[in-house]
């Protein structure tokens, strides 16, 4: 049933409490599975839905990836580190333009060799599979065998990513002895909540993960992560119910819009970073975690014994907005 797997990421990633932070609440204990330490340059969790995406790419004798999405995408970051740890040539699609050098995530798809095509956000928008389908007859015309990537690697087999990653969460609650009722994650393209979904079902945990939607709204991401679910379950013939899963996603943190976020974005940022040490990023897990620390405060999730958020990586994308954050007037803002 499960497809092949390349074995590219660290884990199991460690399972940590916060407490200072979890204290300072009144709420429930908060958990974090640090899937920011998957790996250094290539971290988050892409490299967990690429490890499924990428052995089927070697499998249908590919030897050269294309695949799209913003102009400071991690997942394409990650896609281009893992396509030159494995010798193949990469080809990413980018919506935006750059403005001066590069930074963050890009910087590091020019470091690692990756061919990079930027466009217009508009044009981008209106012509994404026609752009791709470009780029795809022109890797052919010169030869190579490319694999098409969708955005996020959010697919039935990018889904496998965190089916598997569940199975080391259920470990994380065995091994520290909690039950949580709830896991939250950064909602960008889909595809992690849905391998979390349906992966925490398979282990007969009773928690229900939490997307906080970092750009579209809570209807198309639940269309979206079943979407990912059924394809998922007719490819792999399994016979979980799909219907019958609950598919829950927030969408009140997108804030001004995707990888845009407010100064109480910046604030939890600044917060998490000073109280814990923990770094995250304004695309993703800032809003996402900020969401998760609103509910609790707000009384949706405050009754909880323990809470889980799922790290997702993203650390590049804070270098790329770093004067955003450093202006945040956060807890710990008089030690800057
Ligand atoms: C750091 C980070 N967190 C969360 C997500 C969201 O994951 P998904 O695209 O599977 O919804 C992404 C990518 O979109 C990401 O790069």
């Amino acid at each position: 049933m499960e497809p092949s797997r390349l074995a590219l990421a660290r884990v199991p990633t460690p399972f940590e409490p916060l407490d200072r932070l979890s204290r300072a609440l009144g709420g429930p204990r908060i958990w974090v599975k640090r899937d920011d330490l998957t790996d250094c340059a290539i971290s988050g969790n892409k490299i967990r839905k690429l490890e499924y995406t990428l052995a089927q790419a070697l499998e249908e004798g590919s030897d050269a990836l294309l695949t799209c999405g913003g102009l400071q995408s991690n997942h394409c970051r990650a896609t281009a580190l893992l396509g030159a740890r494995l010798g193949l040539h990469v080809q990413l699609v980018l919506r935006g333009q750059p403005e001066g050098e590069p930074q963050g995530n890009l910087l590091l798809d020019h470091l690692c060799g990756a061919a990079v095509a930027t466009y217009p956000v508009r044009d981008y928008q209106a012509r994404l599979p026609e752009l791709l389908e470009l780029h795809r007859r022109r890797l052919e015309a010169e030869g190579r065998r490319p694999f098409v990537i969708p955005t996020g690697a959010s697919d039935e087999i990018g889904v496998w990513g965190y089916v598997r990653a569940s199975a080391e969460l259920a470990e994380d609650f065995a091994r520290v002895g909690i039950r949580p009722r709830r896991v939250v994650v950064a909602t960008g393209s889909g595809g992690t909540q849905a391998g979390l979904t349906v992966g925490l079902h398979i282990q007969g945990l009773d928690a229900e993960t939490w997307g906080i939607a970092v750009c579209d709204d809570a209807a198309w991401f639940e269309r979206k992560v079943r979407a990912d679910l059924h394809a998922w379950r007719q490819r792999y013939r399994t016979a979980i119910d799909i219907d019958s899963l609950r598919v829950r996603v927030l969408d009140a943190y997108i804030g001004p819009g995707y990888a845009k976020a407010g100064p109480e974005v910046h604030a939890t940022i600044r917060r998490a970073a000073c109280e814990e040490g923990l770094v995250l990023d304004p695309v993703y897990t800032g809003k996402a975690f900020h969401g998760m620390l609103e509910e609790i405060r707000s009384g949706r999730f405050g009754n909880d014994d323990d809470i889980v958020f799922v790290h997702t990586g993203g650390i590049f994308g804070l270098m790329a907005q770093w004067r955003e954050v450093a202006a945040a007037k956060g807890p710990c803002a008089s030690q800057a």
